[in-house]
């Protein structure tokens, strides 16, 4: 489906603008994924745009995840996928809580013999927007990309001290005035995402924080790996030390005598 058609459709309805719209579009109608998994989605604007590359495309998926209050949203993610045939490409998730637990199933399903096998070429992650959530979400959507697959973070300097939406609510209010005020997915994205052995091409841009898996991460020894290696050597070691001693107790019993 072309840009425009889909614009016509969803720019009046939240929350994604139609310049990060754009950008989503673009960018799916380049990379040509088979597989994408979105965390939040509220009403479907969003997943509709990466839909309509999608659909443009010829090609790929979408799998995404928000809470069971979305069906309640006017409209709903149900009626902007029947009203623009996108039926065959969105599936959404309605979490009871939390996507995370979501991904929990998702990594279990995806798991044979104790690996977890990547699924995802792309996330888009515009969901809690808390260091507590969204932390332990990046490492869940981790196990599950692709090497060279990418991930994208919204609102890497939102904070719920600014948000007009969230500011005066009961829980906000509660909340420590640190996390008020700290933007908690740039902390994700600095902290987590780019000190992460197997992200690279890491970039912040008008909002949004960008990283690729690396396509080399196979390479990445896991500690359980060096552990092992550890005492492999330490084996090999012990036994060259009593092979040595062994020697030498020959070699002196021979010039003894
Ligand atoms: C900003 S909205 C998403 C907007 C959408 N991506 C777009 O641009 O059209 C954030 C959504 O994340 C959902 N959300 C927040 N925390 C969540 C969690 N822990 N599990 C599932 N969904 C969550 C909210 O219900 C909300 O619908």
């Amino acid at each position: 489906m072309k840009f425009n058609d889909i614009v016509m459709i969803l720019k009046d309805i939240p929350h994604i603008g139609i310049e990060n719209g754009k950008i989503l579009y673009d960018f799916i109608r380049v990379k040509k994924f088979n597989h994408i998994l979105e965390l939040g989605f509220a009403h479907g604007t969003s997943t509709c745009y990466m839909a309509a590359a999608l659909k443009e495309n010829g090609l790929g998926v979408i799998t995404t995840i928000d809470r069971d209050s979305a069906k309640e949203r006017k409209p709903n993610i149900f009626n902007l996928s029947e009203k623009l045939n996108f039926e065959e490409i969105i599936t959404p998730i309605f979490a009871e809580k939390s996507y995370n637990w979501e991904l929990m199933k998702i990594v279990e399903k995806n798991t044979i013999q104790g690996k977890c096998t990547p699924v995802f070429d792309f996330c888009y992650i515009d969901g809690a927007h808390t260091w507590e959530v969204d932390g332990l979400a990046f490492f869940l959507v981790e196990k599950l990309l692709k090497p060279g697959a990418w991930i994208l973070f919204d609102d890497i300097e939102w904070t719920f001290e600014q948000s007009p939406a969230l500011k005066d609510s009961k829980i906000v209010k509660k909340m420590p005035e640190e996390e008020r005020k700290t933007p908690q997915v740039k902390k994700i994205f600095n902290l987590l995402v780019s000190q992460h052995p197997n992200f690279e091409n890491l970039k912040i841009s008008k909002g949004w924080g960008w990283a690729q898996k690396r396509t080399d991460h196979e390479t990445y020894i896991a500690p359980s790996k060096i552990i092992e290696n550890i005492y492999a050597n330490q084996i090999i070691k012990v036994d060259i030390v009593r092979y040595l001693k062994k020697f030498r107790e020959r070699v002196l019993r021979k010039t003894r005598r």
